[in-house]
């Protein structure tokens, strides 16, 4: 990534060109604001940014299809940044409506807790029903869901049969998450594009999203001694790693960006999680995060929280993230307004070791410059509906 610089606004007070440090997102960030703060407004500008200026390939999980336009350039954008957008590689999986490609996963491509936490089943309290789950060989790529279960329903053993009325009564198999022979999101992922989106927002059940994100996730762990970099964006990051994990799925899921959050950083998965306030995410995710980017923040509670947690951020900083009322919409604050204070877009940074460190050294530090370029993607207020 070199010394790339993001583009990201100007500054309140004199309107000089406020940027970011690209090389700084090799390591995790978390982008905080209450509701309406502009936050996925940003994520849009800051990834169009990277996509522009870097070659760090973007994994982003989009929770309401903020994001499945990213390909797409508004007219009269810039040509060389509208060109470079229309090169890049960028595949958007869908869930929402009837659009292709769709976004797939493979059952028996997930780990075999994995499959044990989509079933509900506890390796000891339904050790039976486990067992037989382990049994089905993991490269089998022609696996078909209802022949399986017609399989089990057929068979003499009653822990096969039993484990046949479990599927059926969770409804597993119709689930538009699984792949059914069609590409698989990890099979995409494995191709290396620029960007992948993922629009988690569509699906039917509850789990299906939890469970795509556990799936590549689970993959990108897997493999993660290639050390591919990639940029892991989590949108309302909330709804994936939560501190209180209520159901297997999302305790598997918890564990999994914990462990990503704590390991892996030196393997290049790099976390972006985006959410309104620090106590939505769970604290083992949280406290791995060395860049803070703070939009809006009025609830006091919430700014000692983050100032907890990122010590290193001096606390009159913290204090410029609280508007008073009837300063205006949110979103003139942070991308280009007139009373856009990049302090509040800014981030900071701490040591590895989490020593606090001087936020101009930070890795979402300020430079004037020259006046920011228009956003070929997202220049007008209705691209990112909250
Ligand atoms: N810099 C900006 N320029 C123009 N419009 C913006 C800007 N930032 C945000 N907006 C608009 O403000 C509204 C809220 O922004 P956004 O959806 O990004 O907020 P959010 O912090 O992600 O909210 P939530 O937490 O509810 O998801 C949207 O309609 C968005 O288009
Ligand atoms: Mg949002």
């Amino acid at each position: 990534m070199g010394e790339a610089r993001l583009r990201v606004g100007t500054r309140v007070d004199d309107g000089a060109e406020v940027t970011l440090a690209a090389q700084r997102f090799n390591r995790h960030t978390f982008w905080c604001g209450q509701s309406g703060s502009g936050k996925t407004y940003a994520l849009g500008v800051v990834l169009e940014q990277l996509l522009l200026e870097t070659e760090l390939p973007l994994l982003i999980l989009d929770p309401n299809a903020d994001f499945t336009r990213l390909r797409e350039t508004r007219p009269g954008a810039d040509g060389r940044a509208a060109a470079a957008i229309a090169a890049a590689d960028i595949r958007v999986l869908h869930s929402t409506a009837a659009r292709e490609p769709r976004l797939l996963a493979r059952f028996f491509g997930l780990s075999v807790a994995s499959r044990a936490a989509v079933l509900q089943l506890d390796p000891i309290a339904d050790a039976d029903e486990f067992n037989v789950l382990l049994s089905v060989r993991e490269s089998d790529d022609t696996f078909d869901g209802a022949d399986y279960v017609a399989q089990l329903r057929g068979s003499d053993d009653p822990v096969q049969r039993r484990l046949a009325t479990r599927i059926e009564n969770l409804q597993v198999l119709g689930w538009q998450l699984w792949s059914r022979g069609g590409r698989s999101v990890t099979e995409i992922v494995d191709e290396r594009p620029r960007a992948t989106v993922m629009d988690l927002g569509g699906f039917a059940q509850p789990a299906e999203p939890k469970v795509a994100a556990l799936a590549i996730l689970e993959h990108l762990w897997r493999t993660r001694e290639g050390r591919r970099p990639v940029l892991i964006v989590i949108d309302e990051a909330h709804n994936i790693c939560p501190p209180d994990p209520a159901t297997a799925v999302e305790r598997a899921l918890v564990a999994l960006v914990a462990l990503i959050a704590a390991e892996g950083r030196k393997f290049g998965l790099w976390l972006l999680l985006s959410t309104q306030r620090p106590t939505k995410i769970h604290p083992n995710v949280l406290s791995q995060c060395d860049n803070l980017c703070l939009m809006r923040m009025n609830a006091p509670r919430d700014l000692a929280e983050l100032a907890d947690v990122f010590g290193f951020v001096p606390e009159a900083l913290l204090a410029r993230a609280v508007v008073p009322q009837g300063r205006g919409p949110a979103r003139r604050r942070v991308h280009r307004g007139p009373d856009a204070d990049p302090d509040r877009a800014a981030g900071h940074t701490r040591g590895r070791l989490g020593r606090p460190r001087p936020p101009a050294r930070g890795p979402l530090t300020l430079s004037p410059g020259a006046p920011p370029p228009a956003s070929p993607t997202c220049p007008s207020a209705s691209r990112a509906p909250s």
